[in-house]
């Protein structure tokens, strides 16, 4: 991709995704400074010579630090990963997922304008389709979160938006789909709520893994959904900022693989890296689990020439 380097604020970059994403904008020839509260992001992640802002985002300094940050460097844009994620804690502390994932955005678009920075990519998710209808699930399906969590993922979308329409900002809204696979042992997911680090756990452990229902309407009777390598994920990070760069807001994008894999089917692919069976058992449906939720990946293609190039036994050989 032939586009100039740049400087871009970095959200959320000591994370699972975001230290993913921080590699792959260094190795598309571009910088990037990380913010980020070390919340449950992990130092170590970090190159040695990546600068570190640790602040969090609902610091009444912030506007401070990107003030000093500007005077100091030339940042082309802010790519905004910093949030929280889990869905059962958003439900169980849904103030606190209004605090950090609105607010929080709120507050960096307020810092981000006011230090004269005129771009801006949101980390989104497919949880604010909530419980789809259509499949594959297309950017215009109505928009119904059924956590807390998707929720605030959706009205940072349309704060980003509403805002970038008034202060003529260059925009877009990645939707992540179900990331999963790793660079390293070093930057993988330290989280325990995705069904890929489950499954490898109970790999390790020889403790079962719960699969919550055999009965959906489905061809193997467990959950679709649709997993992108967090690699190719982040090298959709660097195609939207090279379209932030040529001064285009692609407005929100899906990021999936148009492919649906069941539950057994990653359990099958752990199994086969392995070696060995993994161990499952089949528990009740879990309310308000949708049966799939595979994306329509065809705008992204369309508007960032983007398409995932990684398979499922690539995220399930590349683990920690
Ligand atoms: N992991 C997934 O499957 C998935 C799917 C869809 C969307 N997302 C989104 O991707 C983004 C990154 O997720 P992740 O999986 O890398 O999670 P993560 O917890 O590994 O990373 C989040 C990072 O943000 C930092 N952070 C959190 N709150 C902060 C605050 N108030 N101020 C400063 N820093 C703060 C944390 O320290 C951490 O480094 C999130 O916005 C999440 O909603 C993730």
């Amino acid at each position: 991709m032939d586009v100039p380097s740049s400087t871009w604020l970095l959200t959320g970059g000591a994370g699972y995704i975001g230290s993913h994403v921080l590699r792959a904008l260094r190795a598309a020839g571009h910088d990037a400074v990380v913010l980020d509260d070390l919340s449950t992001g992990l130092r170590e992640r970090l190159p040695d010579d990546v600068e570190l802002l640790h602040h969090d985002l609902l610091d009444p300094g912030l506007g401070a630090v990107l003030a000093d940050l500007t005077r100091r460097r030339d940042v082309a844009g802010v790519v905004h990963l910093a949030a929280k994620k889990s869905v059962p804690e958003s439900v169980a502390e849904p103030l606190t997922y209004y605090e950090h994932n609105v607010g929080g955005t709120v507050a960096m678009l307020r810092a981000a304008t006011a230090a004269g920075i005129g771009r801006f990519l949101y980390s989104s998710s497919a949880a604010v389709y909530g419980e789809t209808a259509a499949e594959p699930v297309g950017e215009d399906h109505p928009t119904l979160p059924t956590s807390p969590y998707g929720e605030t993922k959706l009205a940072g979308e349309w704060a980003v938006r509403r805002h970038a329409e008034a202060e003529g900002l260059g925009w877009t809204a990645l939707r992540y789909f179900n990331v999963a696979g790793t660079a390293s042992a070093a930057l993988a997911d330290r989280g325990a709520t995705n069904l890929l680090p489950l499954v490898e756990r109970a790999a390790r452990s020889g403790e079962p893994v719960r699969v919550f229902g055999d009965d959906w309407p489905t061809p193997d009777g467990t959950c679709l959904r649709d997993y992108v390598h967090v690699e190719d994920l982040a090298e959709a990070h660097v195609a939207a900022a090279a379209a932030l760069l040529e001064g285009r807001s692609p407005g929100a994008l899906n990021v999936g693989r148009n492919a649906g894999t069941s539950v057994l089917e990653v359990i099958a692919a752990v199994s086969a890296v392995r070696g060995h069976e993994v161990p499952y058992e089949i528990v009740g449906r879990r309310p308000g689990d949708p049966a799939r939720v595979v994306a329509d990946a065809s705008r992204i293609a369309d508007a960032l020439g983007w398409r995932a190039t990684r398979g499922i036994e690539e995220m399930c050989a590349s683990r920690p």
